[in-house]
């Protein structure tokens, strides 16, 4: 089926649909697909997982909704499983990754608000970041891209170049609340921070009494062979952004927050609708359990070894096309020579009935579902194989 006309013309699609999906393939009518793409890093779990399919069916017949102003039971449990999981005190549950940042941003300037220092509300982000589509988050990025017809953007946000530690130092003033970073950058193709970058930004923080936020909307929930990216650093935040894998294709965002950054959100600050919904709740319970169960992570680092030394050999059967491999864990970019668009590579792949994500820098993102194993690595270099001989 076609692109609906009616349907608000904001995608650019490939020309293709699915009618169901079961571990790590899609089905098309006629065709079964190997995903790669995971529809960008949400279906850790593949698709239909039973143990996801169970927990949404079961709390289905249950209760679906419940208002925040009531006490949720499900809300409870899984917010305990998940801040015991992590650095956090506090979480805050919504439904999207842009959400979730609208809360990392708000708690800072509440933060400084609540110390008697409202004019601290000035956040330090990055060349190359994406943190959504709300007027917030593309102003945080400020790519010209995302902005153009829908400026004034927001003030209080000071994009300085993406790695680099003197330009930060430069940008902070006494106007500064925070520093707010994706440790891999994902819709830019790929591009990791180095471990000294983010001790330095947690250093700089600490020494000028500033919160550090990340943004793990893509790069957390496994993607790394750790939960989160920041264990894989071994840097831990203030407030950490989350959201796609952590419903495993439900709808859910949630913002990590130390106790001493969120102690001022309080009753009325924030909110939210359907936020921490028993049937989400009862998704993502099911979804940690099986993440955080043994040999899940060792799995993700063991399968991410294997398909980047696989794919780097590619890059060496076909250096004319692949410039360089990019990311670790199952979080994978290629860059493709500028010379061929990343979309046709991504398009013949598809024609190889394999799934992958086109990025910035001409980059075609590899994500597949953090439970691949061996023989799904084998198919993927064989489809990527067969598409680039024909290229
Ligand atoms: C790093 C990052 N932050 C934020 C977002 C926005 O998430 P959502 O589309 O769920 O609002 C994305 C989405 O791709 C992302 O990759």
């Amino acid at each position: 089926m076609t692109t609906s006309p009616n349907l608000l013309p904001i995608h650019n699609r490939f020309d293709i649909s699915f009618s169901h999906g079961k571990g790590v393939y899609l089905y098309s009518k006629d065709k079964q697909y190997l995903d790669f793409g995971a529809g960008i890093a949400v279906n850790a779990l593949g698709h239909c997982h039973p143990k996801i399919v169970e927990a949404l069916t079961k709390q289905a017949q249950k209760l679906w909704h419940v208002s925040n102003i009531y006490n949720v039971d499900e809300l409870n449990k899984f917010a305990e499983k998940l801040t015991n999981a992590t650095f956090a005190d506090y979480v805050f549950f919504c439904n999207s990754g842009a959400e979730s940042l609208e809360c990392a941003v708000k708690t800072m300037r509440r933060y400084f608000y609540s110390k008697n220092q409202p004019q601290k509300n000035r956040i330090i982000t990055f060349s190359g970041a994406f943190h959504g589509r709300t007027i917030a988050a593309i102003s945080a990025a400020a790519k010209k891209k995302y902005l153009e017809g829908f400026e004034p953007a927001l003030d209080g946000f000071d994009n300085v170049e993406f790695g680099n530690i003197e330009a930060v130092k430069k940008e902070i003033t006494d106007k500064t609340a925070g520093i707010l970073i994706e440790p891999i950058q994902g819709e830019e193709g790929i591009r990791p921070c180095t471990q000294e970058f983010l001790q330095q930004l947690r250093q700089i923080c600490d020494e000028k009494g500033l919160l550090l936020g990340f943004d793990e909307v893509q790069c957390g929930y496994g993607r790394t062979g750790c939960l989160y990216a920041y264990q894989y650093y071994n840097v831990i935040p203030d407030i950490v952004a989350t959201a796609k894998a952590i419903g495993g294709g439900f709808p859910l965002g949630a913002c990590l927050i130390k106790k001493e950054a969120g102690q001022y959100m309080t009753a009325g600050t924030h909110g939210t609708t359907y936020g921490g919904n028993p049937l989400a709740m009862a998704v993502a319970d099911a979804v940690l359990d099986e993440i955080l169960s043994e040999g899940f992570l060792e799995n993700v680092q063991k399968a991410g070894k294997l398909l980047k030394s696989e794919l780097q050999k590619l890059q060496q059967e076909f250096p004319q096309i692949i410039q360089e491999v990019r990311g670790f864990g199952l979080m994978l970019g290629i860059k493709i020579n500028d010379q061929i668009a990343n979309t046709k590579i991504v398009q013949k792949f598809i024609d190889n009935q394999l799934l992958t994500i086109p990025a910035g820098e001409n980059v075609v993102r590899i994500l597949p579902p953090l439970i691949i194993g061996e023989n799904h690595i084998e198919e993927a270099i064989r489809k990527i194989r067969s598409a680039l001989k024909i290229t």
